[in-house]
């Protein structure tokens, strides 16, 4: 009998999977292969205590204007609160706060000693953050199974000496010295 030869069934690793667009596993290990920064979006209306959530979907839109936007799933019990503010703070955050990304993944409410005086939009300003955007919310879209918020830039602040915390595939991660 000759020998035959049982192909081996391993997957190929460096194959380009596809899928139907409406797969939301395929989805999210699609646009999960982005690899983004990550953000805690404050806001602060009058009288109330503040909001902070962890969000990726950060990009800047415009230069002039300076506008900036983020998405938010339309079901988050945290967009009444940015509409009623009428503005956000965009806190970027620094490769040594993926304790903060955890903690406003979980729970909206800011923490005492997390968060410096606003600025002039009034949304908490995070301590420690590598980078802020002050905005005032300058127009609102539906987008599917959330809300696209753009604001205007009214300040934006930034530090030379750190690196961002970074997020790819559901991992957190940071940038390797010989990339800073
Ligand atoms: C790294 C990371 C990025 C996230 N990005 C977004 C985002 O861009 N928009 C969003 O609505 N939720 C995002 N989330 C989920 C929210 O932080 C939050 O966990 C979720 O909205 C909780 O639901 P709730 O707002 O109803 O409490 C992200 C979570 C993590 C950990």
């Amino acid at each position: 009998m000759p020998h035959t030869r049982i192909a081996p069934t391993m997957t190929d690793e460096s194959a380009l999977h596809r899928a139907s667009g409406d797969d939301g596993l395929a989805f999210r290990a699609c646009f999960g292969s982005f690899a983004t920064g990550v953000t805690i979006a404050t806001c602060a209306a009058e009288n109330e205590r503040g909001t902070a959530i962890t969000i990726n979907s950060l990009t800047s839109v415009s230069l002039d204007p300076a506008l900036a936007l983020f998405c938010l799933e339309s079901s988050s019990g945290t967009l009444a609160s940015f509409l009623r503010a009428g503005h956000f703070a965009l806190n970027i955050l620094a490769e040594d706060q993926q304790a903060i990304s955890n903690r406003y993944a979980r729970d909206h409410n800011p923490v005492e000693g997390d968060f410096d005086a606003p600025w002039g939009s009034g949304a908490p300003i995070l301590r420690g953050a590598l980078a802020v955007a002050d905005c005032v919310l300058h127009d609102v879209y539906g987008g599917g199974d959330h809300r696209i918020l753009v604001g205007q830039v009214v300040e934006t602040g930034w530090r030379e000496s750190a690196k961002p915390l970074l997020y790819y595939r559901g991992n957190y991660g940071s940038i390797g010295d010989s990339a800073s």
